[in-house]
């Protein structure tokens, strides 16, 4: 048999996977990545019409539809603050692709990107694909990201550092002062800093910021999907944004993995941006009653955890065979080592189900508590 490459021996299949498995089939599953929510009935319909008027059947530009790429552009300027020449843009296959074009691009082989720990697991994989070093950094306290720790963990040898703000697996979200000192980390030190923000959303005490807007070099590249933010993961839609050398960079790999994003998913998450936006407030005003509910119950049966500001997360520091405990009793959760080695200690749970579900989940957390402890 022929010998695999280096790069590929350094990758696994996620943790996450296995604990599905391990779970009966009747489980309430806490494990989820995905909002538990239909996707807007416009956006279905979009892909639809276009689907049946034949606009469907041949490959996009590259970059994608100019349509979904100025909605793209509109959807930045009103919510972010920063404009954004439609040009500029990559519609991807979610934001995974997004994520991987953007760290092929800007990463040569032996050099560094510094990740969270407990981070979102493609950084890491994506890292060691483009056949470099990941350089985790432990969270704060609350489980954000300290721009003196990412700033202290830069080299000679660093290419990049992710930001993921609202943060998967954590739910923590960054101040405005962080994100300011990462736009200018990003500029003094002439690293690239990948802001991962596809739980943009979903914040639930104060607001969403963007490296974007603060930086003055171009040292910035966002990453954004209709993924969560329309409650879309099936339909495979992300898009990245950066200066136009960097998108220039990033369309050579684009063009040569994927050609361009699925068209019928350009034509519904073009929808999505340009429609009412209503549908992405009654998902923030469900997570957030969800999250009162959990951090309520973690907190009742004496579980430390910082009160999650956004995504769909919460993670509890957890005594010893906790994660086993719970699922043993048909709750799946995700121990945090899945999400690097200071993720030990602690259990990612998401909040991606009907509350009446988490009540139910969270009666069995309190005896998977009792029986660890
Ligand atoms: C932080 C983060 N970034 C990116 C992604 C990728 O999302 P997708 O490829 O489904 O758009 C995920 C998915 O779980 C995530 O949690």
């Amino acid at each position: 048999m022929t010998e695999f490459s280096a790069r590929v021996e350094r990758v696994s299949i996620s943790g996450i996977r296995e604990v599905f498995e391990a779970a009966g089939a009747d489980a309430i599953n806490l494990g989820l990545g995905q909002p538990d929510f239909p996707a807007p009935e416009h956006a279905r319909q979009a892909a639809v019409d276009a689907i049946e008027a034949g606009e469907t059947d041949a490959y996009t530009s590259n970059k994608g539809t100019l349509e979904l790429r100025e909605a793209i552009a509109a959807k930045h300027g009103r919510d972010n603050g920063f404009s954004v020449d439609p040009d500029d843009v990559i519609a991807t296959a979610g934001g995974s692709e997004a994520l991987h074009v953007a760290i092929e691009a800007h990463v040569d082989s032996g050099q560094e990107v510094i990740v969270p720990d407990p981070g979102f697991v493609s950084y890491e994989a994506l890292t060691h694909l483009a056949g470099g070093e990941p350089r985790p950094v432990a969270l704060r306290e609350d489980l954000t990201m300290s721009p003196a720790a990412v700033e202290d963990a830069v080299t000679d040898d660093t290419a990049a550092f992710v930001v993921n703000s609202p943060a998967n697996p954590t739910g923590a979200v960054q101040s405005e002062a962080d994100i300011r000192a990462f736009a200018r980390i990003a500029d003094d030190h002439d690293v690239l800093c990948i802001s991962d923000e596809v739980y943009e959303p979903f914040v639930f005490d104060g607001e969403h910021f963007s490296p974007m807007t603060y930086a003055d070099s171009d040292n910035v590249v966002v990453v954004n999907a209709a993924s969560k933010f329309y409650s879309m993961t099936g339909w495979r839609l992300g898009w990245v944004t950066a200066s136009h050398e960097r998108v220039e960079r990033m369309l050579r790999v684009h063009q040569y993995v994927q050609a361009c994003a699925s068209a019928p998913a350009q034509f519904a998450a073009e929808a999505a941006l340009d429609g009412p936006q209503d549908h992405v407030e009654e998902m923030r005003e469900a997570f957030e009653r969800r999250r009162d509910v959990l951090v309520d119950g973690l907190e009742d049966m004496s579980l430390q955890v910082p009160t999650p500001k956004g995504a769909f997360y919460a993670m509890p520091r957890v005594p010893d065979g906790w994660v086993d405990e719970a699922i043993d009793r048909g709750v799946v959760v995700v121990p945090g080592e899945a999400f690097g080695d200071h993720g030990a200690g602690h259990a990612r749970i998401s909040y991606a189900v009907g509350i009446e579900t988490l009540k139910q989940a969270i009666e069995v957390m309190r005896e998977a508590t009792n029986a660890a402890r």
